[in-house]
């Protein structure tokens, strides 16, 4: 495959994962969950099993891509391990599942940019939310944002994603660090400060089960794992890259955007609201934010410029969900990327229509993405990579590394060992919370 296409820089790469794994999960779902959750008790979980199973997964991903040069599928066989192609498979389900719904979404941000402009929300947020998440507003909009991702896909890995998130993500750092200061200033900001940075240890121990499922699934989503596209990304890699190196810079910028959002969602609410909303539904982050918006000065500017953040982050996610099939589709027929990019994408679309109809189905294809597929490839990998595979994968993570051949040997070990069983122990503990 040698007229296959590979990232121009280092740079190049490290951006294009970190726009995907920079997406709706950090500034939308991510501070959100930690309100509904305990507040800074689930931020520390949270942040542990980022670090701690995030970080060996996403370098599992990068060593079958990298080593294979195939994307999530095929990147099995070419390994030698054919029947494992099924995990991949799970990947791409996985991925046209969650584009199905994370576009709907991506439609309410359109929307609430022109409400920034129109000044639609301020006044009454529950009844704009209320209008935009329906109806033909809501399928319009969907399909509004479907096109953009299909368009930046069709273009190509260099001349459609890697040029649009070299420009999406600095601003993303750029407008929420304003952002950040910004409301630093507001009085009344302290409090939620307070309410996101002190951890309340007993919080912890007395709702284990129902901190610890929701935070290892964020920290997964979070990462763009299990979904394959941290091995298509991944597969576009020279070989002279430290992917060690790479997956450090990538889950930490991941983080500091989740954390910053938190500095900005916290202080609006507590200045604004003066609490947190306690309902973490699909619609909260969006009404409760510009209610707030509603209520300050210049929040119309503020609210502009949150919104087009999270238009940025949303798409250089979304563009990664639809590379995974498109690569696929286009790797293994030969078929024009373009005309790839815009089949599967207008599919992906038809499947969304019923969560963009109704919220409740959108929480449905969620819950199935979170509590079953993510965890279940994300467990499959992890077995494959351990266990199944044989030493080359190890040997591929030492290439252009600089770690060392003890930091391989023990991420292999952490592989084989903990993340099963921290993965295991999730999953009973998911089941347990939902029996009680
Ligand atoms: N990581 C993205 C986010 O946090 C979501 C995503 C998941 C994107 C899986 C691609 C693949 O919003
Ligand atoms: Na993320």
């Amino acid at each position: 495959m040698s007229d296959r296409e590979t990232w121009t820089s280092r740079v190049g790469f490290i951006l294009a994962a970190v726009g995907s794994a920079v997406g709706l999960g950090n500034i939308w779902s991510f501070p959100f969950q930690t309100a509904s959750n305990g507040g800074a008790a689930f931020l520390v979980v949270y942040l542990c099993a980022v670090f701690l199973l995030g970080f060996p997964v996403m370098l599992g991903e990068f060593v079958i891509g990298r080593r294979s040069e195939r994307n999530a599928v095929e990147a099995f066989r070419s390994l030698g391990f054919g029947e494992w192609s099924v995990v991949g498979g799970l990947a791409v389900v996985s991925s046209f599942v969650t584009l199905a719904f994370y576009s709907v979404v991506g439609g309410w941000v359109l929307s609430y940019i022109v409400g920034s402009v129109t000044g639609g929300y301020l006044g009454d947020a529950g009844a704009y939310f209320g209008a935009v998440s329906a109806g033909p507003i809501a399928v319009g909009a969907h399909a509004a944002f479907m096109a953009l991702t299909i368009g930046i896909v069709a273009l190509g890995v260099t001349d459609g994603i890697e040029r649009a998130t070299k420009l999406m993500v600095p601003a993303i750092f750029v407008l929420m660090g304003g952002l950040a200061v910004w409301v630093s200033t507001f009085e009344g900001a302290a409090a939620g400060y307070a309410y996101y940075l002190s951890p309340d240890v007993g919080v912890i121990a007395d709702n284990i089960a129902g901190i610890v499922p929701p935070a290892v699934g964020q920290a997964f989503f979070t990462l763009s794992l299990g979904f394959g596209v941290m091995i298509a990304y991944s597969s576009y890699l020279g070989r002279d890259d430290s992917l060690p190196a790479d997956g450090s810079a990538i889950v930490v910028v991941n983080t500091l955007v989740a954390l910053i959002a938190g500095f900005v969602v916290f202080p609006v609410l507590f200045a604004i609201e003066g609490s947190v909303p306690d309902s973490g539904g699909a619609g909260t982050a969006f009404t409760a934010l510009a209610g707030a918006f509603s209520q300050i000065p210049g929040g119309q500017l503020i609210g502009l410029g949150f919104f087009v953040v999270l238009l940025f982050a949303a798409l250089s996610s979304s563009i990664s969900l639809l590379e995974v099939p498109t690569a696929f589709v286009a790797d293994r027929t030969g078929y024009d990327r373009t005309a790839t990019a815009v089949g599967l994408g207008a599919f992906v679309a038809l499947a969304g229509v019923p969560t963009a109809l109704d919220t409740g189905i959108l929480g449905w294809y969620n819950d199935i993405v979170f509590e079953l597929l993510l965890p279940l490839a994300v467990l499959s990998l992890s077995l494959f990579v351990g266990w199944v595979a044989d030493d080359q994968l190890a040997v591929e993570l030492n290439l252009g590394s600089s770690f060392g051949s003890g930091f391989s040997t023990v991420w292999l070990w952490w592989i084989r060992i903990v993340i099963p069983v921290a993965i295991g122990g999730t999953l009973l503990l998911g089941i347990q919370s939902l029996l009680v």
